[in-house]
Formats: structure tokens, C-alpha cells, sequence
């Protein structure tokens, strides 16, 4: 049995990728699977917290006790993300957001025109708002908790994040941390480095991640008093 926290609140978590449909068939993506996010909605519902988890397009079971809503493009997700965090303590921004979209959808299939293969073609994107620097821009005493995927695991880009976005937490992890069941992570406060963990499986890194979420928390109520 999971510890229970003795602080309860509305974690707010999202998971997954976003979709950026093209055409009616075809979209843009990426390889998350949503686990990472699943993972920490399950383990705060375990731990008696009310949470609410803002999925993409995934196939995951909702963890018992929780609360989910599904999205399929980074607007979708805004959207829905601003209402909810209204009432919110927490967010854990897990969900791998599209940056660009295309910016128009086509009607109807994109055709392909005759005589033209090998032919280069173009595909006009725009830019995605970026959901936690959104969010986190008027977050108050709400704690927020963001990661930074980097191919290079680079620490500078990561802390450039988190200040950027207003997060008081980020998770640095890598490429492979995609889709994977094992993950290797860094948790980095606005005071530096908290932890570091290696190959662990996202159950583990949840629970940890969670746990430094309501210590954070209890620090502040007791700051408030
Ligand atoms: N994020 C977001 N909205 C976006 C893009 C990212 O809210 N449009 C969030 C992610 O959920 C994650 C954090 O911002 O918690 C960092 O995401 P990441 O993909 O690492 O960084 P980007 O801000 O997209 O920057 P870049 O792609 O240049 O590394």
C-alpha cells in the first residue's frame, strides 16, 4: 500500500503526444506512449489525491480513481488545461506537445499531383503555444512541475526551461525515455539538481516525482502559517 499524503490536492497531470491533423487521414506526432504521465496520474490517485489527467491520443487504462479527459491536438489540450488548472495545486506537464502544426487542415486527402515524384513539396507549419509557459505565466502558489526532453541531455537548455515556463520543477530526461518502460531522469529545483535516477521504471520515477511535488507542497503551507 502507497504511503497516503497527509496534504491532499488537485494534481492536474498530462500525458501523451498531441495530433496535428494535415488532412482528414494524416497527422503530425510523435513516439510518446503516455506511460510517464499514466504513471504519476495512477500513483497520486493511490496516494489519495483528486487528479485529473489530460491524455492525448494513447492506449492506456485509466488508473483507478482518476479522473481523465482526452485531447487530441495541443489546443484541445490548452483548452482544456486552463479550465481545470483553475482549481488546481499541481501540474505535471508529462505530455509530449507537438510544437508546430500545419497551418491549414486540408479539407479533403492531400493528392498527390501526376508526374511529380522526386518532385520536393511543402508543407506550411505554425507554431503550437506552448502550454506550460502559458499556464505558468500566472501559476500564483500552484506548484508546477515540467520536463525538458533534450537529445543531448543538456542541463543549461533544461534550466533555460524551466525559467522560461515559470516551472519550479523540471525533469530532464532523453530521447529514449520515449515509449520505453525504464527511464533515466534528472529532477532539477529552482535551488539545482534534487535527484538523479538511472534506468528506473516510470512506476519508481512517478512515485519520487510525486513525492517531490508534495514536499514542495508542505513546504509552502508550512511557509503560509
Ligand atoms: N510543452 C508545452 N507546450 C509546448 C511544448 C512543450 O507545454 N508547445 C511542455 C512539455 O510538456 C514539457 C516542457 O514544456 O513539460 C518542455 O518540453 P520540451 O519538448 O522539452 O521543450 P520545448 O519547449 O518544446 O522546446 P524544444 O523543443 O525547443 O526543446
Amino acid at each position: 500500500m502507497p504511503a497516503k499524503s497527509k496534504q491532499k490536492m488537485h494534481l492536474v497531470v498530462t500525458a501523451g503526444p498531441t495530433r496535428e491533423y494535415i488532412d482528414p487521414v494524416r497527422y503530425l506526432s510523435n513516439e510518446s506512449s503516455g506511460k510517464m504521465g499514466f504513471a504519476l496520474a495512477g500513483e497520486a490517485a493511490s496516494r489519495g489525491h483528486k487528479v485529473t489527467l489530460i491524455a492525448g491520443p494513447v492506449h492506456q487504462d485509466t488508473p483507478t480513481g482518476v479522473k481523465r479527459v482526452d485531447v487530441v491536438s495541443a489546443r484541445e489540450m490548452l483548452t482544456v488545461l486552463k479550465t481545470v488548472f483553475e482549481d488546481a495545486d499541481a501540474l505535471i506537464m508529462a505530455a509530449a506537445v507537438a510544437d508546430f502544426r500545419p497551418a491549414r487542415k486540408l479539407r479533403g486527402k492531400w493528392k498527390k499531383e501526376p508526374g511529380k515524384q522526386g518532385v520536393e513539396v511543402n508543407l506550411a507549419l505554425v507554431e503550437n503555444p506552448d502550454l506550460l509557459a502559458t499556464v505558468g505565466k500566472n501559476k500564483g502558489g500552484r506548484c508546477v512541475m515540467g520536463f525538458a526532453l533534450e537529445t543531448s541531455q543538456d542541463m543549461k537548455n533544461a534550466l533555460r526551461k524551466m525559467q522560461r515556463k515559470n516551472a519550479d520543477f523540471i525533469v530532464l530526461n532523453g530521447a529514449a525515455a520515449l515509449n520505453a518502460n525504464r527511464t533515466s531522469a534528472t529532477l532539477i529545483s529552482r535551488e539545482g539538481v534534487v535527484n538523479d535516477w538511472q534506468g528506473k521504471t516510470k512506476k519508481y520515477l512517478a512515485k519520487q516525482l510525486v513525492q517531490a511535488v508534495e514536499g514542495w507542497r508542505e513546504l509552502r503551507l508550512r511557509e503560509d502559517r
